[in-house]
């Protein structure tokens, strides 16, 4: 199952809760991209420089795991870095390298590794119409601007980060621009996914009609 769309459409949250209701893989594609920009920064690449990224992507050992209560980690090199790839600065680095052909070829294979049986649940931009093509069920979420910067700016609170909320709009609509508006892998609803717009959904109500839009198009395989 492929579930895309904007920052702050509610993707992380549902698809980790499909794939535990699932008892599915996740595969958090954005992590990826974090991962990259990280690796480059600490490398001293620059952001821009596609080849040298490419190759980061491609050598890099990195690992994901969860704590007792689910709560995800992740390691880059043996180095926990869950919370270094979470920052908003981190997501902004990730979205310049995700425009970079190079880069994103380099991850394809990665990506297409975590899918096993029984299943996956694929968090991204271009999961269903780039990385799983073939994928039998696919979502594409979304809600307004405002109530994505109110999703962040309400997460930043709970992590005990101060932000601005107007601010925080408009870099994610900066974001936006440049996930939809790059040649590579853009950000789009691809013909064949559910549109599913969650502006004023809880999250329990967004992932019960995530799951009934999983089950209808896998009959009696779940
Ligand atoms: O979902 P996220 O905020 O962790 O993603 C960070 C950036 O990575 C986002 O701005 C766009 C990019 N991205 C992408 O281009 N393709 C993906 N499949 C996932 C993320």
């Amino acid at each position: 199952m492929t579930i895309d769309g904007p920052s702050g459409s509610g993707k992380g949250t549902i698809s980790r809760a499909a794939a535990r209701a699932l008892n599915w893989r996740l595969l958090d594609s954005g992590a990826l991209y974090r991962l990259v920009a990280l690796a480059g920064r600490r490398a001293q690449v620059s952001l821009e420089d596609g080849r040298a990224l490419a190759q980061l992507a491609e050598q890099f050992d990195i690992r994901f795991g969860s704590d007792e209560s689910g709560g995800e980690i992740i390691w880059m090199g043996g180095q926990e870095v869950t919370g270094d790839i979470r920052t908003e600065e981190a997501g902004n680095d990730a979205s310049k390298v995700a425009a970079l052909p190079l880069v994103r070829a380099a991850l394809l294979d990665r990506q297409r590794r975590f899918a096993v049986p029984p299943g996956l649940v694929a968090d991204g931009r271009d999961m269903g119409t780039v990385v799983f093509p073939a994928a039998e069920v696919k979502i594409f979420l979304t809600a307004s601007l405002s109530e994505r910067a109110a999703r962040r700016h309400k997460q930043l609170k709970e992590k005990g980060v101060t932000a601005n909320l107007a601010a925080l709009s408009l870099e994610i609509a900066e974001r936006d621009q440049r996930d939809i508006n790059r040649a590579a892998s853009p950000l789009v609803a691809g013909a064949d996914a559910v549109l599913l717009d969650t502006t004023g959904m809880p999250v329990d109500a967004v992932v019960r009609r995530v799951l009934e839009v999983a089950r209808g198009r896998l009959r009696g395989r779940l």
